[in-house]
């Protein structure tokens, strides 16, 4: 993601900040990798992985320049199972691990982790596809309570008994839900229900009836 850049620094502490550099905002870093220290490509600038500026270049004899004025700003970040979840809103309260399925989820969380939604999810795979089209687009797609389903997901729809769809709505989290063809329950599952939950504003997480196992995915869009 161009907006912010991730990582984990020298003591394995995750860490999040704005992808600009504090001298004339470029872009401070791209794609992914392992690094000891951020260099802006433009004029120089290392900031170390806690954001510290270490070194600003040709910078002697500025008058009033304060090296610790002038770190990389911080966004506020925890994982989530498998996932690392970024906070932008300026609450001083600190976002740790453990809480962040409630504060994300809130009253929908108890539902969720019963559908094996939860921290306990392992990582597979990633894979990025680039979907042009506007945000409200794709999301109306996936909340129109299965309205498409019989037509656009004519095999997914003969797994599902679409006249027992739900949707059910929390405060940030809107979980639509549905019963499993019957020949598709013989199969020892999680639960009858597929289940696909919507946390706003844009991740969302789908657990899909898979052979021979559940399947899990989430899409966060960007
Ligand atoms: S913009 Fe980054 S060092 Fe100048």
């Amino acid at each position: 993601n161009v907006e912010f850049v991730i990582c984990r620094d020298a003591n394995g502490k995750l860490q999040a900040f704005h992808n600009v550099c504090r001298h004339h905002a470029s872009l401070l870093a791209c794609g992914s990798g392992q690094k000891t220290c951020f260099q802006c490509p433009y004029h120089g600038w290392t900031y170390g992985l806690d954001g510290t500026l270490l070194k600003a270049t040709r910078i002697s004899g500025i008058k009033n320049f304060n090296k610790n004025d002038f770190g990389l700003l911080p966004i506020k970040v925890a994982t989530w199972g498998p996932f690392v979840l970024a906070r932008f809103d300026d609450s001083s309260q600190d976002t740790v691990d453990d809480v962040v399925g409630d504060e994300w989820l809130g009253s929908a969380s108890d539902l969720l982790s019963r559908s094996g939604i939860d921290t306990s999810l392992p990582h597979i795979c990633r894979r990025e596809y680039i979907i042009e089209c506007n945000w409200k687009v794709f999301c109306d797609n996936y909340l129109d309570g299965g309205y498409h389903v019989p037509y656009a997901h004519g095999a997914l729809a003969s797994g599902l008994q679409l006249q027992s769809y739900e949707t059910l709505t929390y405060e940030k989290v809107s979980v639509q839900r549905c019963e499993s063809a019957p020949e598709e329950q013989d199969i020892d599952r999680l639960g009858t229900k597929a289940t696909y939950a919507f946390v706003y504003p844009n991740f969302m997480i789908n657990r899909c009836d898979g052979h021979p196992s559940e399947l899990v995915i989430s899409t966060c869009l960007r």
